[in-house]
């Protein structure tokens, strides 16, 4: 079905061959698929005595799958299309060649119903991630298409157990069933919430845990639209990455703010004693809400925190501030009375925002315009200036950038995909252009995405 465009072609004839031998898109390619993921729809329950049609998931039995991928080394995902719509699958945070990117018309067409793609690539950096579908996100996401994508490190951190959490809420009503997947009014201001809070797809589920151990937590935030802040409690708690990248320094586990596609590495110390109890909880003006508990089971394994060794730090280049130039990008309202163009990866019939007065249209073949262009291998400044009163989390695919500063607070020097802005905020971020091609660049609040707030960053060699 997919063939090279004639834009990879050309890229791939022009020197990045060694880009595409390491993917998968010869037909027929003799190398052995390690994984393989079905988009499928099915009915499952979420809230107890219902069971909400309708969903759907990477695979057919109703459990959000983990994928576990080893830093460095080459895989290969066959993705089957069992739906009866188009979809692709985006590996959010990693930084792999375009073509394996998983953007409609932008790195590759579509899947359709019945068709099988295999992705291949090789991850450079280890950490927690995720996958979603880039084509009709809004409500393939909605119906449960997440999954959390693990990386690991080449070394054995030296933890107990790994335990990903997938953290989202559901749009359902009291039977169970999807309701509306978001309002347009909404979706002009700070977006639709979900009405059932999961972790792993279930609510409030509880976790038993070896008394005194050493759990690594992976909070993956595959939320369309909360912006929230949260916790650990009951144990001793650190975090030791966002977005994948390690921090210099754990931090407590209190008060971690994450956006739509942000995720958090917190290494828990089960507490001793099979009446404590740990809780992740979601803080909300309301009062902390529990997500998920985590009871220690058996005696204690006695272990310390102070017995983890740091994460080693992932291999992004540090950019040349001295030399970089300021590229300025403004997310705003929509200039209006553009009407979206329909798309087999859905429209939702508006257009509410805009970056650069431009709002992005849909997703459409090309060819299209970038917001910018960037040369390989220099250095750049994206000053990203939000002048609306809502919060936006800027997500940028295919390079990892480092927050520099902000007009309204401190930001921490951290590495990520993705910049929280806060309404009215300007931030500096910075990068080194380093992977060819065409990079989505949206923001992750998806009612945005799906209304304008999305558009791509050019990198050519
Ligand atoms: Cu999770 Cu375009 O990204
Ligand atoms: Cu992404
Ligand atoms: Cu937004």
């Amino acid at each position: 079905m997919f063939g090279l465009s004639r834009r990879e072609f050309l890229l791939g004839s022009a020197g990045t061959a060694a880009a595409f031998a390491a993917g998968g898109l010869v037909a027929g390619s003799a190398q052995a698929a390690n994984h393989a993921l079905t988009l499928s729809s099915l009915d499952h329950g979420i809230v107890p005595d219902t069971v909400t049609r309708n969903m759907m998931s990477f695979t057919p039995d109703g459990v959000p799958p983990v994928l576990r991928l080893k830093q460095g080394a080459e895989c290969a995902i066959d993705v089957t299309n069992a739906l009866d719509e188009a979809s692709t699958v985006h590996w959010h945070g990693l930084r792999i060649p375009n073509h394996m990117d998983g953007v409609p018309y932008l790195t590759q067409n579509p899947i359709e119903g019945g068709q099988t793609l295999r992705y291949a690539f090789t991850p450079p950096d280890a950490g927690t991630f995720w996958y979603h579908p880039h084509c009709n996100t809004l409500e393939q996401i909605a119906r449960g298409m997440t999954g959390v994508l693990v990386v690991e490190e080449a070394e054995d951190p030296g933890f107990d157990r790994d335990l990903p959490l997938n953290i989202r809420d559901f749009r359902l009503g009291g039977d169970g069933q999807f309701i509306d997947f978001y309002k347009p009014r909404n979706a002009a201001r700070g977006g639709t919430l979900g009405t059932v809070s999961t972790v792993n797809w279930k609510v409030e589920p509880d976790y038993e845990l070896e008394a005194g151990s050493l759990v690594r937590l992976r909070l993956a935030v595959t939320d369309l639209t909360r912006v929230g802040t949260y916790a650990i409690r009951g144990a001793e708690a650190v975090v030791v990455a966002l977005d994948s990248m390690p921090l210099p320094q754990p931090v407590p586990a209190r008060d971690i703010q994450l956006a739509p596609g942000q995720r958090a590495d917190v290494a828990l110390r089960v507490p001793d004693g099979e009446d404590s109890v740990a809780e992740l909880v979601l803080m909300k003006s309301s009062g902390p809400k529990v997500l998920a508990r985590f009871r220690p089971r058996g005696a204690t394994a006695g272990r310390d925190l102070r017995e983890l060794k740091p994460l080693p730090a992932n291999p992004v280049p540090l950019p040349d501030l001295a030399n970089a130039d300021v590229l300025e990008f403004v997310f705003g309202w929509s200039p209006g009375g553009d009407a979206p163009r329909a798309s087999i990866c859905g429209s939702l019939g508006y257009t509410f925002w805009s970056i650069n007065r431009t709002p992005w249209l849909g997703d459409v073949p090309g060819p299209l315009d970038p917001l910018a262009t960037m040369k390989l291998g220099k250095s750049y400044i994206l000053r990203l200036r939000n002048e609306t009163p809502n919060d936006h989390p800027i997500h940028l695919h295919g390079v990892s950038f480092r927050l520099l500063r902000s007009n309204k607070r401190e930001v921490p020097p951290l590495v990520t995909d993705t910049a929280l802005l806060q309404r009215e905020e300007t931030m500096d971020v910075a990068l080194v252009a380093d992977n060819p091609g065409d990079w989505a660049f949206h923001c992750h609040v998806i009612e945005h995405q799906k209304t304008g707030l999305a558009g791509f960053l050019r990198i050519e060699g």
